[in-house]
């Protein structure tokens, strides 16, 4: 298959689209004596415990989420302290609650189902406090597992055609999807949900890297065997994302220590088995594989500039954003933000949030995701439309979110609570919150200019984004939900405007409803 070849692309997108038909004829019930294992477990490697206290940084959520491009040029080495803060404040148990099912262990960032399919691997040279090596991070003990000793950063960067912040960063953290994990709920949707949920897990780790002063970025454009190799990965359940090089050796230091490739053995690796059973799903094997860089030619090609999208003509009504004044803007610290970050289960539809709140939120989220595939810094291939029901200084209805001006533009004025209801596939979460962001995509751009690659990377951006703006609510004390939408009717409602787009992600921010303290009788 070739990446270049974008009807694979299409086919996955169109055959996994939800509608109030396809959810009415293909109901899916879940096994829960087949429930997978949220965790990757090594039972024959000694898991090497990482620090638990390590300090906080003590940097105000809104200032960490909001870094657009990594800061600092000079030399910025993570140690071991750091990588565990990295690590925890990504993927960590946050939370754990009693459910019908069994035990959830939440994470410190959203996932379809609650079911983290996304794994985080580091591969390092000598760290203070660590050995160079390949490891895995298993959040169910707070531990690193290693499972190649010595230094392949060689491999990494040749397998990205030396991309400049990759072959300087003393440590890459490379995030890879279980298939399973998440199609026991999910089925084919799953491929989707790798972007999503590999994107919130990244804006935390931005957001944790930045507030640690080391720099960070996306970095998508890999040969994809080369890096599964190197894990070790077995490629029908487990497949290579995307890798986020962290910190910067000085130039000096980096050539004499970047090795050359090593050899990469199999290591066959036993694991513990995710679930008795597991189904496989032929359409997202296919679109992995259609997306997978084949060659460093071909990766080197792939990088670069971003497409360029058409604008559309002004509408007549725009509002623009005005922030929340500096004094007014919570100082709340990122890692005091994630440990309270939760989805909103029900939203209080009588509350509303202020204009200020909304730009505030979009403040942070649209500055630009740092990544090799977003050139020049700041592009961006996810548009933002947005319905609202009730933020102060706005009039309820549909809008568009124009970036470069930072104004929304009035679609079309209304109270559309039951239509974000029917979107939002039926759930009343979108109807009951103050303001649904809905993330529109020119795939037909995007597909052209990276290929099927290029689904990847949108799903990811989106996920990324909305990872923010789920930081940037409950900065501010408010809530938020990621939430799944009929596809083609979202873009009905947006239409004549949003014509052409695809539908990509959906999120809703409001005020989380306070639940009455029970009467005694
Ligand atoms: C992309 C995305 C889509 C989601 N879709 C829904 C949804 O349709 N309905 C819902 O109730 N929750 C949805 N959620 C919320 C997840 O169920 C929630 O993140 C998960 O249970 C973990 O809980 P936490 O976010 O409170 O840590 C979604 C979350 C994400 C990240």
């Amino acid at each position: 298959m070739n990446n270049r070849d974008i009807h694979a692309a299409w086919k996955y997108h169109d055959g996994t689209k939800h509608s109030p038909w396809s959810i009415r004829n293909h109901p899916h019930f879940l096994d829960w004596a087949n429930r997978p294992l949220p965790f990757k477990i090594y039972p024959q490697i000694e898991p090497l415990p990482l620090p638990r206290n390590v300090p906080q940084t003590g940097v105000a959520a809104l200032s960490a989420i909001s870094e657009s491009a990594p800061s600092s040029p000079a030399e910025s080495l993570p140690d071991l302290h750091d990588l565990a803060r990295i690590l925890y404040f990504s993927a960590g148990i946050t939370k754990q609650r009693v459910h019908p099912g069994g035990e959830i262990y939440f994470r410190a960032a959203a996932c379809t189902g609650a079911l983290y399919e996304i794994e985080l691997y580091v591969v390092t040279g000598d760290l203070k406090g660590l050995d160079a090596g390949v490891y895995h991070f298993n959040p169910a003990d707070v531990s690193l597992q290693l499972l190649r000793k010595g230094n392949f950063r060689g491999n990494l960067a040749q397998a990205t055609a030396m991309e400049p912040a990759l072959a300087h960063a003393p440590a890459t953290i490379i995030c890879t999807g279980t298939y399973w994990r998440n199609a026991w709920k999910y089925q084919a949707r799953t491929y989707r949900h790798f972007g999503w949920d590999a994107g919130t897990l990244l804006a935390n780790l931005l957001a944790i890297s930045a507030a640690s002063g080391l720099p960070a970025e996306i970095v998508l454009g890999f040969v994809d065997v080369e890096v599964n190799h190197l894990l070790d990965l077995d490629t029908r359940r487990e497949v290579s994302l995307c890798l986020v090089p962290i910190g910067r050796t000085s130039g000096r230091t980096s050539k004499s220590s970047l090795p050359a490739p090593k050899a990469v053995p199999a290591l066959g690796l036993e694991t513990i088995a995710l679930s008795p059973r597991q189904v496989e799903y032929p359409e997202m094997l296919e679109m992995h594989d259609a997306s997978s860089l084949a060659c460093e030619e071909e990766v080197a090609r792939w990088r670069g500039m971003s497409p360029v999208f058409p604008s559309s003509a002004p509408a007549a009504e725009a509002v623009p954003l005005r922030q929340l004044p500096e004094h007014e803007t919570p100082k709340d610290t990122i890692e005091q933000v994630i440990l309270r970050r939760g989805s909103t289960r029900t939203f209080d539809p009588t509350a509303s949030i202020t204009l200020a709140q909304l730009s505030t939120i979009f403040d942070c989220a649209t500055r630009g995701i740092p990544a090799d595939f977003l050139q020049p810094p700041g592009a961006e291939l996810n548009d933002l439309y947005l319905i609202v029901h009730s933020v102060q200084g706005l009039k309820p209805g549909a809008y568009f979110f124009r970036r470069d001006e930072n104004t929304l533009e009035l679609l079309k004025e209304g109270k559309f609570r039951a239509q974000a209801c029917h979107l939002g596939l039926e759930q009343q979460l979108p109807a009951d919150a103050s303001v649904d962001i809905f993330f529109l995509a020119d795939l037909t751009r995007i597909l052209e200019r990276y290929g099927n690659r290029g689904y990847r990377a949108v799903q990811m951006e989106a996920g990324a984004i909305g990872g923010r703006i789920y930081l940037a609510a409950y900065a501010q004390h408010l809530g938020a939900t990621g939430l799944t939408f009929f596809d083609d009717d979202v873009i009905d409602f947006f239409s004549p405007h949003a014509k052409d787009k695809s539908a990509i992600f959906l999120l809703a921010i409001g005020k989380p409803l306070k639940r009455k303290p029970q009467q005694s009788l």
